[in-house]
């Protein structure tokens, strides 16, 4: 089986399914279609598979034009069939790995997805998974299912890893294409086959690890390490502005340190669909072992708090020039989680505006890339524009997301008060109307 995939990898005889075309899965797809590998993609999606097919780009970091070029030339096809996995020898899984409502790791969009490509797997392919999971997903669910299902053994027939998904939406110099991969397969001839494809398609490191969980632990070790270090420095703020120091200063100072110390800024919360969630797997696997995750409870809470954080703050600037929340008209700037993308799961901002509303203040919002955000059932529409009229009819504008493309001086000439929690507004020299988280 390694001979004959080998060779099917060099001379691009082999098809490559992606089954989840999101955030992960469509530059991905698109990276290996653009290596001049035929790629399928598969969505539950109908409007995205159309899209794709149409040539339509819905994903912010691939490249319109390369979208279109590696569709006309039929190197990526998308579809909702799913008996179209039968002709492909690679297939990666790239579904949503979200909590469910007790904050508990929700598989359910792997287990679907592996199910429907066991009822359709060949013998001599390849299967890896790339979503976020906690250690052991791989082997022991994902196995077990292809297994049972299609009858053929791992290792002998198919083989099996896990390679974890780096990406950083909007991150401008490392996309899919130069992000290292991590490659964890079942068995050393497994971890070959997946690592030569990635060298095939990638121009980055590969870097081969002895099992798919070790693979799945560090990705969750990276996840854990920016969502603890984000918890650590929320804590540092919230102390630093009871001792009237600036939090922001003391990180600018400390980074000189030309080793040993890396920055992390704090915010209104953490958002986005890894940082927030991904801890939570290991904490909910830890306990099969007896285990506590102290270290990501504690980071855990001091984020959770951090929009209720700001709510406080914001109250009490608006007390100090006699105005209550209750009542107010605040203007919340950035829905998106972080800076120049329109990606909003999880954002903190929605929180602040959740908070805000309870309290009786009257709320409105502006992102330059999110003229609207569901809620539930709920289309939440924002601000079209920002004017120096518009900027002054609220009471209190509060920044939730460091967009690069926002005139910040406009906004404190023309601003009643600004509550500035991710120090955009640094270079300004005039601050009477700023106050910084
Ligand atoms: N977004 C990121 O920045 C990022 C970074 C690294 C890793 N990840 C991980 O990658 C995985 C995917 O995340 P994403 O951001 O791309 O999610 P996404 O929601 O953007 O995309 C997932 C896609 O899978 C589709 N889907 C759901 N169930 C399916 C099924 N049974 N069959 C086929 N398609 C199905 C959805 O319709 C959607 O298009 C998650 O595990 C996530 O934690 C995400």
């Amino acid at each position: 089986m390694k001979e004959i995939l080998l060779q099917k990898i060099k001379n691009r005889d082999i098809c490559v399914g992606v089954v989840g075309l999101g955030y992960v899965g469509l530059p991905l797809a698109v990276e290996i279609a653009k290596n001049q590998f035929k790629t399928l993609g598969f969505d539950i999606n109908k409007e995205k598979v159309s899209l794709i097919n149409a040539g339509i780009n819905y994903i912010q970091d691939v490249q319109n034009e390369t979208l279109a070029e590696v569709v006309d030339k039929k190197f990526l096809y998308a579809t909702t069939d799913f008996s179209c996995l039968k002709s492909c020898n690679f297939i990666i899984i790239c579904v949503p790995t979200p909590l469910d409502k007790h904050q508990q790791p929700d598989i359910s969009y792997i287990r679907s997805s592996v199910e429907v490509i066991s009822q359709y797997l060949e013998k001599n392919t390849v299967v890896v998974l790339e979503s976020t999971t906690y250690p052991g997903t791989t082997e022991d669910l994902v196995k077990s299912i292809l297994e049972e299902k299609s009858g053929l053994k791992c290792e002998t027939d198919f083989y099996l890893g896990f390679s974890p998904e780096r990406v950083d939406p909007g991150n401008k110099t490392y996309k899919t294409h130069n992000t290292p991969k991590v490659v964890g397969g079942i068995g050393k001839d497994a971890n070959f086959i997946i690592a030569e494809m990635y060298r095939e398609v990638l121009d980055s490191e590969i870097f081969e690890v002895s099992s798919p969980a070790v693979a799945e632990m560090e990705k969750i070790l990276e996840n854990t390490y920016r969502n603890v270090n984000i918890g650590l420095i929320n804590e540092m703020a919230m102390l630093c502005n009871e001792m009237g120091i600036s939090i922001w200063e003391v990180i600018d100072a400390a980074k000189t340190k030309p080793y040993g110390f890396h920055a992390f800024y704090p915010g209104p919360g953490l958002g986005g669909h890894c940082i927030p969630l991904d801890p939570c797997y290991l904490s909910w696997k830890a306990r099969e072992y007896g285990f506590h995750t102290t270290m990501i409870e504690n980071s855990m809470m001091i984020n959770d708090r951090m929009p209720e954080y700001c709510i406080e703050r914001a109250s009490k600037l608006l007390n100090s020039f006699g105005k209550s929340l209750n009542g107010s008209k605040v203007l919340i700037l950035g829905i998106s989680y972080k800076e120049d993308v329109a990606d909003y799961r999880e954002s903190p901002a929605i929180k602040v505006i959740q908070a805000l509303i309870r309290e009786k203040a009257l709320v409105n919002f502006y992102d330059p890339y999110v003229p609207e955000y569901i809620n539930g059932e709920v289309v939440m529409e924002g601000l079209t524009e920002i004017t120096p009229q518009i900027t002054a009819s609220y009471d209190l504008v509060i920044i939730t997301t460091a967009h690069t493309n926002i005139d910040y001086c406009m906004i404190q000439e023309n601003a009643n008060l600004i509550f500035d929690t991710r120090n955009v507004m640094k270079n300004i020299v005039k601050r009477d109307n700023i106050e910084v988280l």
